[in-house]
């Protein structure tokens, strides 16, 4: 008997501002190679506005944390373009669980096209539906990309010397561009039973 390709992972179908379109699912334990063929395309520079400087290589600790969560209290989301995984973002828990700090990455050949945004109201949406109402960026303050996308959507950005902080109130920010699917669905189908993660995601950095 022939065997079959195991079929795709549901995904759902956003719309960009030139009208392409992307697709994005919850991260799963098996993206491990994905993020690292990711971390691997990143620019320089990129890597330094992600990790704040303190990140070469991804070790294994740094990959579980980044793939095995619970999407209750550490939320992911990756980005295809195709077959092409083009971004992530997450969102994590604080102690005040009303807040999550939120990182967000887009590989440099797709920088500029809308994901990034989008994918900010994604983990928003995703934010309202595990009852967060506050997401928080700690950028550098050099990371003009990243805090436009904070304010676009309606948020505040303070700066404390070379960093930024940014915080957005998931209420007021506009729905992802949807065009088809049910993120909401794929967040529940995708989470864990129990709490996982609820460390700071600046963890990644150190
Ligand atoms: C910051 C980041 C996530 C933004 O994602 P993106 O998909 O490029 O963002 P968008 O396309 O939605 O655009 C955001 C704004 O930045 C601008 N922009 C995007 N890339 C840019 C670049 N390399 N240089 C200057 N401006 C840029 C866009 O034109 C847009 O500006 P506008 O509001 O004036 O039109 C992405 O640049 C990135 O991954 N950077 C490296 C990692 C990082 O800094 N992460 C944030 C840590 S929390």
């Amino acid at each position: 008997m022939a065997c079959s390709a195991p079929s795709p992972l549901p995904t759902i179908t956003l719309a960009l501002p030139d009208g392409s379109t992307v697709q994005a699912r919850p991260v799963r334990p098996d993206d491990k190679p994905l993020l690292v063929s990711g971390f691997e395309r990143l620019s320089a520079r990129s890597r330094s506005m992600r990790f704040q400087g303190a990140a070469e290589r991804l070790d294994d600790r740094r990959l579980r944390y980044l793939t095995e969560v619970d999407h209750r209290d550490h939320v992911a989301w990756g980005v295809l373009d195709g077959t092409d995984a083009v971004a992530v973002g997450r969102w994590i828990r604080l102690e005040d669980r009303r807040r999550a700090d939120v990182a967000v990455t887009v590989l440099d050949d797709h920088q500029g096209r809308g994901i990034g945004t989008l994918l900010v109201q994604l983990l928003a949406l995703s934010a309202r539906h595990r009852e967060v109402t506050s997401l928080e960026f700690e950028m550098l303050a050099e990371n003009q990309p990243m805090i436009r996308v904070v304010e676009r959507l309606g948020g505040t950005v303070v700066y404390r010397g070379r960093e930024a902080l940014g915080s957005l109130e998931v209420a007021s920010v506009p729905p992802p561009p949807v065009v088809d699917g049910d993120p909401v669905a794929l967040l529940d189908a995708a989470a864990q039973p129990r709490s996982g993660s609820n460390s700071n995601a600046n963890e990644l950095t150190q």
